[in-house]
């Protein structure tokens, strides 16, 4: 069964800084997502801990909120059936090197840690995500 589900997706600094935010929403909107909220902002490095606190006993951890925090993104909530799983499957794997051909981190990312994109991985952590960037 497919319901209308809202997910968070950020385009991450490795993204933004060689110009591909167009390019990638255009992914998204020919897929059938709509943005229907979106803002490019930098954010400090404490916000991105907060962000990512999920992973804060990770050996990556610090890595990661330095690497979030180090340049301008863009955060958006992207609306669809079944947004949460068909946002993750068109991002692809994590790590670029295992992603498959045709998804978003398999055409742009660089490394595991510049995978130009993250979308939320469940319905709950999308409402706790698109509450940290957007709520009023
Ligand atoms: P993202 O989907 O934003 O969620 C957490 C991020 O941590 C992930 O994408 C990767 O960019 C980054 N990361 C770095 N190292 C690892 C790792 N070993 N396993 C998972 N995620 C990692």
């Amino acid at each position: 069964m497919s319901k209308i589900e809202q997910t968070l997706s950020i385009i991450k600094p490795d993204a933004v800084e060689r110009k591909l935010e167009n390019e990638i929403k255009e992914i998204f909107k020919n897929k059938g997502f709509s943005i229907l909220k979106e803002k490019k902002i930098q954010i400090e490095k404490n916000e991105a801990e907060k962000f990512y606190k999920v992973h804060e006993t990770k050996p990556f951890y610090n890595d990661l909120c330095s690497y979030l925090s180090s340049g301008p993104i863009v955060v958006m909530v992207l609306e669809k059936n079944n947004a949460v799983l068909e946002n993750r499957e068109l991002m692809g794997a994590t790590n670029p090197e295992d992603a498959q051909d045709g998804t978003i981190r398999k055409k742009y990312g660089i490394s595991i840690d510049k995978n130009s994109v993250h979308g939320s991985d469940s319905v709950e952590n999308a409402k706790i995500e698109i509450d940290f960037f957007f709520k009023d």
